[in-house]
């Protein structure tokens, strides 16, 4: 049975975040309050196909409270989406995304990503590789309004016709420009064209989510089922509990269980400094946050971060 029938509506999701959104952070959100569904970072098909497969294979690693948690793709030979697609179902994951709408210009510029917005022959020929790669589990794209034009009736309508499991619209072309926000009702006529054609493709929304109960206001007002968020998380790995009341403390426990997780899991395999993006995370809202975030930036590893951490207690206490 499909992932997708057996969780509840709405669904909300952890975006998928290259150097984001690994097995550790995904664990570390599954220790405070779990999402209904997670995404693994992309990872580039053809790399999975190479002799230079171990340099990229850590992008699918998964622990099985992570579950369930969708493998995302992308590249652009179809043969080698099949290859990745069988590789992936062996692993386990519950669902295959492929992704049709990351806007970094090296990878647009190669046709992959938001490259194949428009390009419909090849995305055919992707969707129906990973079909038949995926040994039966479900097959989703995450992809952008259009690449300069907002494309409901061309690019989105062309991809509710490949009878995908989900389909999720991030409200935003790839080039466009003007627009800064996010444009639900754009993602809202994606909605209404899924239930003009027929289809039962459910329709994630995402762009510019910053809280549950907006994701959850979303639902409501624009129709779709179910709402990812991404850059939100980074800031606030409660994000998905609703809860606004975290205490100082709960929050430096919170950093360390991740310090302690990225040793554990990855050992000397991944970069420390990747951990640098979620110091404000844990440490903020009181006075000389700011200083020692500065002085933990400087930290040369793990470990001289930890030895900070009692350092803070004095001042929140203070709060
Ligand atoms: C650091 C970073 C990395 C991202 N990596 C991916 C990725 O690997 N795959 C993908 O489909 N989207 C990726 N995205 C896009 C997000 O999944 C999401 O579509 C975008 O951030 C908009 O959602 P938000 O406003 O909730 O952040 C990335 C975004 C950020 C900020």
């Amino acid at each position: 049975m499909s992932i997708y029938t057996s969780i509840k509506k709405p669904i909300i999701s952890l975006a998928p975040m290259e150097d984001v959104t690994d097995s550790v952070f995904r664990q570390v959100i599954c220790s405070v309050g779990k999402p209904d569904l997670f995404y693994t970072e992309f990872i580039n098909v053809e790399g999975l196909n190479s002799k230079g497969k171990e340099k990229v294979i850590h992008r699918l690693k998964y622990d099985v409270v992570e579950k369930p948690i969708i493998a995302q793709l992308w590249g652009i030979n179809p043969e080698n989406f099949f290859k990745a697609s069988q590789i992936v179902s062996d692993m386990g994951f519950d669902g295959i995304d492929i992704n049709m709408g990351c806007s970094v210009q090296k990878i647009s510029a190669r046709g992959c990503g938001s490259g194949l917005i428009n390009n419909t022959e090849l995305s055919k020929e992707i969707i129906n590789a990973v079909k038949e790669g995926s040994d039966g589990l479900p097959v989703s794209v995450k992809t952008r309004l259009g690449w300069k034009e907002y494309g409901v009736d061309s690019w989105i309508q062309f991809l509710l016709e490949q009878d995908l499991d989900v389909l999720t619209v991030h409200g935003r072309t790839a080039r466009g420009s003007g627009v800064i926000n996010a444009n639900w009702d754009e993602i809202s006529k994606c909605v209404k064209l899924r239930d003009e054609m027929g289809k039962s493709t459910l329709i994630f929304g995402n762009g510019d989510i910053k809280s549950l109960i907006q994701a959850n206001e979303y639902v409501n007002k624009y129709g779709v089922d179910g709402v990812m968020i991404g850059r939100a998380a980074i800031g606030n790995p409660w994000i998905f509990t609703g809860r606004e009341d975290i205490a100082m403390n709960e929050r430096l426990e919170l950093f360390n269980y991740h310090l302690e997780l990225f040793k554990t899991v990855w050992g000397n395999e991944k970069d420390f400094n990747s951990l640098k993006k979620f110091f404000r995370a844990y440490i903020y809202g009181f006075e000389g946050a700011a200083e020692i975030r500065e002085s933990i930036m400087k930290c040369k590893n793990i470990e001289e971060i930890q030895a900070q951490i009692p350092s803070v207690f004095p001042l929140i206490n203070k709060i």
